[in-house]
């Protein structure tokens, strides 16, 4: 902490974050084409809502949203903040700046010193790790960035990253067919303010491919924080739907979720005629109705969804409106808003339904793998 730090709330030092949250969050169309990703209901928020309330629970008490993709929405959701019991700033791109060109370009409307510490926020994480103890040992050693790491059965599709015995990061080598290692960048770094002005301002810049390994190339001193609690990217339908379940079922903690007893989140107005089986982490949304005798199963139904009797549904999400019909079978789909599944289908494998699209009662079988 340089000295003459200021003091926030509950005596600590005052902490700010750095919130990314400008991807297109393309795989997970078409429930990303009117909200971006980090704002899709997840059981029952927003999905951001758990992240910023864990930040808030460690100590932060100003973030920073770095926006692109439709970035009006996130003001629309969370305005100045005070709800959370936090301050909220929103920095635009005009372009999207990559990952580290967002940081600089949204550190213009920080107010800590050169010296203190920023926690920077990838914003489709779920993660329960102990965020004070990460900024804690940042603080202790004499590390000028902090990487929250943790270990992953496949590395292909994260930064992967080898640390020396003394916890040093070796090496940064994103998405890599052949990855050094199985532990990796968690997407939650503290970095030491003036270590944000190295990256280059007005043009676009990946802190993964470009930053990182500048800054390791140049000898900075950046360490690895793991820690094995629970943690998802939530990028992709799968992943989403396993986050959202995880959550209902109390695997992943959060402070704006209770964890049900049965293994469903009824939001307001929700309803489950008799005889209808659900749970296994699924969240029915406000105002949904689910028929009698329909049978769902770890799945996402958004607000003012339809299931009606006998249908089932699996691992699944469905669109705000959309509407699941007698006797449809739904195993890993997205069915977007307002589309409907006539009687009878099958959609398996990882289909997708596009927004506002009907299918008739063809009572066909389609899957995503053909
Ligand atoms: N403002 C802004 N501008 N934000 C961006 C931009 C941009 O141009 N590009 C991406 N982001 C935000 C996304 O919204 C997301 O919250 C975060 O940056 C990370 O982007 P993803 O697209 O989700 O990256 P990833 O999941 O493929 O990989 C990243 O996260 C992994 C952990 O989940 C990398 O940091 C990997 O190294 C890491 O392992
Ligand atoms: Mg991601």
């Amino acid at each position: 902490m340089g000295a003459g730090a200021r003091l926030g709330r509950r005596g600590r030092s005052f902490l700010e974050a750095i919130l990314l949250v400008g991807g297109q969050g393309t795989r997970l169309r078409p429930l990303t084409i009117s909200t971006p990703k980090p704002l899709l209901p997840t059981a029952g928020v927003p999905l951001l809502e758990h992240q910023l309330t864990r930040a808030r629970d460690a100590g932060v008490e100003r973030i920073v949203f770095a926006t692109s993709y439709r970035a009006e929405m996130f003001n629309e959701a969370f305005g100045d903040g005070r709800r959370l019991g936090m301050e909220f700033r929103y920095v635009t791109e005009d372009e999207p700046l990559g990952t580290a060109g967002a940081v600089r370009n949204a550190s213009a409307a920080l107010t800590c010193g050169p010296d203190d510490p920023v926690l920077i926020l990838n914003g489709d994480i779920l993660s329960g790790h102990d965020i004070s103890a990460q900024v804690e040992a940042h603080q202790k050693g004499d590390a000028q960035i902090t990487l929250h790491l943790t270990l992953v059965d496949d590395a292909r599709r994260y930064g992967s990253v080898p640390t020396g015995p003394d916890g040093r990061v070796l090496d940064f080598v994103e998405k890599s067919p052949d990855p050094p290692t199985n532990q990796v960048n968690a997407g939650c770094y503290v970095f030491r303010r003036s270590m944000i002005e190295r990256i280059p301002a007005g043009r676009p810049v990946s802190a993964e491919y470009e930053t990182f390994p500048m800054l390791l190339a140049d000898g900075e001193v950046i360490v690895g924080y793991v820690e094995a609690a629970y943690w998802l990217d939530v990028g992709t339908p799968a992943a989403f739907v396993r986050g959202a379940r995880d959550l209902v079922l109390g695997a992943m903690p959060s402070p704006v979720v209770t964890a049900s007893e049965h293994g469903v989140l009824l939001l307001g107005g929700a309803t489950v005629e008799p005889g209808a089986q659900v749970g296994g982490g699924t969240t029915v949304g406000a105002r949904s109705v689910v028929g009698a005798g329909a049978h769902v199963e770890s799945s996402v139904l958004f607000d003012d969804a339809t299931v009606e009797a006998g249908a089932r549904v699996v691992r699944s999400v469905i669109g705000e409106g959309a509407r699941i019909c007698a006797g449809a079978v739904l195993e890993d789909a997205v069915i977007g808003d307002r589309a409907i599944v006539g009687p009878g289908n099958e959609l398996v494998n990882g289909l997708r339904l596009w927004p506002g699209v009907e299918l008739p009662d063809t009572a066909v079988r389609f899957s995503a793998d053909g």
